[in-house]
């Protein structure tokens, strides 16, 4: 396994993001032309650059108690959920997630998974439940040991370990540590682990912290005032062991998803299905933008990571496809469809 890079490797990545990250151009919302001081350190860039917009989380935190009504506002992200874990296996089975070299032919059966802007855990408890309660135990399709999941909202994820507990077996997951809910943001995380890294200096690098990081439906919600989709994703980026995934879903800004996802969806009830503010088109992102943001991030990460295989030199692994949603029968994965409204992505460090 590759060596966990030093902190220094670690500052220059940030340094090096807070000098190259804000310079990306899209015709979206993200077009931000202001650049961070060479001279910040790495901690003071992430705290000062939050990627959470207050008006997106007074929304989300306002949907809380409706959050696991199946039939309310979250219905969607209810009906998207069984395709995740479909989507997930797919990475999977396109290779072993933690191994920096490309040699090991055994599949790893622990994987530690993040959930970010898990919201009240819709994914994060259906991937817990996958997580073997002794481990004995064959693994599950997911190959999941633990997971954490994060969310800026202090209420989403008061309803998320409310109704993880009401399982007997989510609930053991909570109580042993295998499970975490914690309200947080990626730039805190970020800055948390940074300065674990700090302490540790001195010692053996550890390697990476997680094998499968997840961002559904997150990054068209981040504040384009203080951050930016290429920003957001290297900073999750840098949170996966050499080998690992990004996995997440989001919407093409195209005229068909206007349509549907601001006009029919966010229309008064009986025809909308989700609450009106959900989203804003010009903040979607389009596969093409997020395939260049996604592959230049894993480029600053590789270039950090003590890496003596070359495995830096690897083919980019970059997978990419739509869903659609039928009425009466629910979201299906429908190849080719990416670029007109939802799809499903995944890049590999
Ligand atoms: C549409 S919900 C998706 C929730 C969950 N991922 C799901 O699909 O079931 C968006 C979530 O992203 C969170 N969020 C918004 N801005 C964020 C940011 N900058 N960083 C992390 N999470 C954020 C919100 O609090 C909310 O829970």
């Amino acid at each position: 396994m590759a060596a966990r890079p030093s902190l220094s490797r670690v500052s220059r990545v940030i340094n090096s993001l807070a000098s190259t990250s804000f310079s990306s151009s899209s015709s979206s919302s993200f077009s931000s032309s202001s650049s961070a001081p060479a001279s910040l350190s790495p901690s003071t860039f992430l705290r000062r650059h939050s990627s959470v917009s207050a008006d997106e989380l007074s929304h989300f935190s306002g949907l809380a108690n409706s959050w696991w009504d199946p039939m309310g506002p979250s219905r969607v992200l209810h009906l998207m959920n069984p395709l995740r874990h479909e989507f997930i296996a797919t990475c999977l089975a396109t290779g072993d997630t933690s191994n920096s070299t490309g040699n090991t032919t055994s599949p790893p059966a622990n994987l530690h998974y993040l959930d970010i802007g898990c919201g009240g855990g819709i994914f994060a408890e259906s991937l817990a439940r996958t997580i073997p309660l002794t481990p004995s135990v064959p693994g599950t399709p997911t190959r999941a040991a633990s997971m954490t999941a994060i969310d800026p909202s202090p209420h989403l994820i008061r309803i998320a370990r409310a109704h993880a507990r009401t399982d007997p077996t989510v609930d053991a997951h909570l109580r042993s540590g295998h499970f975490k809910y914690l309200n947080t943001t990626l730039e805190e995380l970020s800055e948390r682990l940074l300065k674990e890294e700090e302490a540790k200096e001195a010692e053996q690098p550890t390697g990476g912290k997680f094998d499968m990081v997840t961002l559904f439906e997150v990054i068209e919600h981040i504040d384009p005032n203080t951050s930016t989709p290429a920003t957001f994703l290297t900073n999750a980026l840098r949170l996966l062991k050499p080998g690992g995934w990004l996995v997440g879903s989001t919407i093409a800004r195209t005229f068909p998803s206007f349509l549907v996802n601001q006009v029919i969806a966010e229309a008064p009830w009986p025809v909308g299905v989700v609450p009106r503010g959900t989203h804003e088109w010009s903040k979607f992102v389009n596969p093409d933008e997020l395939e260049g943001w996604a592959k230049d991030g894993v480029r600053t990460v590789r270039s950090q990571l003590h890496n003596p295989s070359g495995s830096q030199n690897k083919a980019l692994e970059w997978l990419c496809c739509g869903v659609m949603y039928f009425p009466g029968l629910g979201w299906k994965m429908v190849p080719g469809s990416e670029s007109w409204g939802n799809y499903f992505w995944a890049v590999r460090v």
